[in-house]
């Protein structure tokens, strides 16, 4: 049996595991990166690539559909579902082309094979054992369904299936409407199917900010997606023409797909975690606020911990852990200030507290807040968008929120990150100039606002 002898052996190649990899080579670390399938892991091949190459075709089919808005002729012929997808794996593969490039440059070992905690400080693939200092567990989430629910692959999908659809769909249930359930609502939408969210919660994108989900349902309803909320599943049979969805209470959905969007889950099963000591909870891999778990020499990042399942939040806890371990200064992550974004039509992105967790925390007479209508902003207007900037602050205190809906405002979210992480005064943004016309100066009309100096704000 052969070994290999490196500083840091990486079960997982997705966001987590290849950012830790690149960080720690960076640092002087001999690293080995193993992954059962290709290095770049969901992210890349399987989420938020993919489906943003997705929406931005909606975008465009959106933008011929509704040409005639801005005083331009032009018919959308139709969505060719089989160059969609050609041009969604070309970005794929140019990325995933790059990102090889990158991890050999670093001088990482990347073993393609199947993975197994040996020991607190072994993984071993096929017949190899590799042999580290340390060990970092970044094998991700697989995608979640309910008790009695099969998911088929071809009525009743996962977003991986949908991703590999050979066509349009006239008809789509999307049980979940957290931000997979949102966006794949926006996507087949956008493409000319006809859409039903089921969310079990009274609210689309239920994390976030109620204002949020509120301008998010009523855009959505403009747009003929229709959502079925506070209702909960109950189940699915086959039809002729694809499934009939119950819901508890009796209603029933026929459609052609049924895409499950009910959350993902850790992979974390039969990989010889417990053997080797590592304490889960839930599936998901105990760590501290360090990233290391309950075994001094392995440490966990990304979607198997139960930190926000973002890919860049991976990135994050897989620098962390890299620093950590060449023994650089780390300070624990804020999570409440890592940007989110859903790339809807409308986006949604916020950052830091929600109304209620800030009352919450705070008390509901220490904190204030401010609503900016995108109507009053040029740029929202000259691209016919609807949606807001509301914030949350404390009162003489700093921002403690920034919640936007509408086209693009995802671009929006770097300021609001800064003003957030740096415990920004409204007062103080409020001396920022924004260009005009841009949608950003929505953020700053906002604070001038909650500094009590409105400018483009009705009294
Ligand atoms: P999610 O947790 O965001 O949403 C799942 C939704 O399903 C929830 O709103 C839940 O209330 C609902 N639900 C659960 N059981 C139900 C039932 N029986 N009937 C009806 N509704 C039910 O999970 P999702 O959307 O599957 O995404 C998984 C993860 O991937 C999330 O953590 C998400 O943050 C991440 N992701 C992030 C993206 C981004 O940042 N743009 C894009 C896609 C995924």
């Amino acid at each position: 049996m052969a070994e290999t002898d490196v500083d840091l052996v990486i079960l997982g190649g997705g966001s987590g595991g290849y950012a830790c990899a690149l960080r720690a080579a960076e640092l002087g670390m001999s690293v080995v990166l193993i992954d059962r399938a290709e290095l770049g892991g969901t992210c890349l091949h399987r989420g938020c690539i993919p489906t943003k190459a997705l929406l931005h075709a909606g975008e465009i089919a959106d933008t011929a559909r509704e040409s005639e808005n801005f005083g331009v002729r032009a018919t959308l012929e139709g969505v060719d579902a089989a160059a969609v997808r050609e041009y969604q794996e070309g970005v794929v593969a140019r990325l995933y082309k790059g990102l090889q490039g990158l991890v050999k440059s670093r001088g990482i070992q990347f073993v393609q094979g199947e993975g197994r905690l040996t020991s607190p400080t072994t993984v071993q693939v096929g017949e190899t054992t590799y042999q580290g200092r340390h060990v970092v567990l970044a094998t991700g989430s697989v995608a979640k369904t309910l008790p009695g629910l099969d998911v088929d692959g071809s009525r009743v999908l996962f977003s991986d299936h949908a991703l590999k659809l050979d066509r349009v769909p006239a008809s789509v249930i999307i049980l979940g409407g957290g931000v997979i359930g949102v966006e794949f609502a926006s996507i087949w939408r956008s493409f000319g199917a006809d859409v039903t969210v089921v969310e079990a919660l009274l609210h689309l994108v239920p994390l976030e900010d109620e204002a949020s989900s509120k301008l998010v349902e009523r855009a959505f309803r403009r747009r003929g997606i229709k959502q079925e909320l506070g209702a909960r599943f109950s189940g699915v049979e086959h039809t002729d023409g694809g499934v009939r969805v119950s819901l508890e209470g009796g209603k029933t959905i026929d459609a052609e797909l049924l895409l499950v969007a009910v959350g993902r889950g850790p992979v974390s099963q039969d990989l010889g975690y417990e053997e080797a000591g590592v304490a889960l909870d839930r599936g998901f891999v105990k760590v501290d606020a360090y990233c290391q778990t309950t075994v001094p020499t392995i440490s966990a990042v990304g979607d198997l911990i139960p930190s926000p399942q973002l890919a860049h939040v991976g990135f994050g806890e897989g620098i962390l852990v890299a620093e950590r371990l060449a023994g650089l200064p780390v300070v624990p992550i804020d999570y409440a200030g890592v940007p989110r974004v859903t790339y809807s039509d409308p986006e949604v992105a916020s950052v830091g507290l929600t109304e209620v967790q800030a009352a919450e925390k705070y008390g509901a007479e220490a904190i204030k807040t401010f609503t900016y209508d995108l109507a009053g902003n040029g740029k929202s207007q000259i691209l016919r968008t609807a949606g807001a900037v509301k914030l949350v602050a404390e009162k003489d205190g700093p921002v403690l929120g920034v919640h936007m809906v509408g086209s693009r405002v995802g671009e929006l979210l770097a300021e609001a990150q800064l003003i957030y992480n740096w415990e920004a005064l409204p007062g103080e943004v409020a001396q920022l100039i924004h260009a005009h016309p841009t949608q950003s100066e929505a953020v700053g009309e906002a604070h001038l606002a909650l500094a009590g100096k409105p400018l483009h704000v009705h009294g």
